[in-house]
């Protein structure tokens, strides 16, 4: 017959398996992947796949993607998972035609709702006047002017 100690260490070894997995559960939303899309709806005076000037460096607090130069409709995608304490930021550093405009792509805080709306997805559109933001891929806001 198993002592008192053997049971309760069981029920301390039960207890740090299942209540991780069962608040990882409830807060499904640490499985989820949110799918960030950049597009350029820049006008563009450049013949059709002549590269854009529209250069966007997107970066979290660990992960760099880079430098990236956009060609006019092309769409520039990414998925994030949220992190335990919902502090995953993605921001970039855009430039075209001289201006310079810094954005935060996805924001845990801020897009962990509003971007589950339309495929887990939050859409940007990058036009001559700002950033638009659209979480339904056909109402979009300039959240971020030039
Ligand atoms: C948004 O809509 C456009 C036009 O209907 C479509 O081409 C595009 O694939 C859609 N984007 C996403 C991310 O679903």
């Amino acid at each position: 017959m198993a002592n008192h100690k053997e049971i309760l260490l069981l029920m301390l070894l039960a207890l740090c398996i299942f209540f991780p997995l069962a608040f990882a559960v409830s807060e499904d939303l640490l499985f989820i992947k949110y799918h960030i899309h950049i597009i350029n709806d820049l006008p563009s005076d450049l013949p059709p796949n002549v590269p854009s000037v529209l250069l966007l460096h997107c970066k979290s607090k660990d992960k760099d993607l880079g430098q990236r130069s956009m060609l006019q409709h092309e769409d520039y995608t990414w998925d994030s998972r949220i992190n335990l304490f919902r502090t995953t930021l993605f921001f970039c550093q855009a430039s075209w035609e001289g201006k310079q405009r810094n954005f935060d792509a996805f924001d845990a805080n801020r897009d962990e709702h509003r971007c589950r709306e339309y495929h887990n997805s939050c859409l940007w559109s990058v036009r001559d006047d700002g950033f638009y933001f659209s979480n339904d891929n056909s109402t979009w806001t300039n959240e971020y002017p030039w």
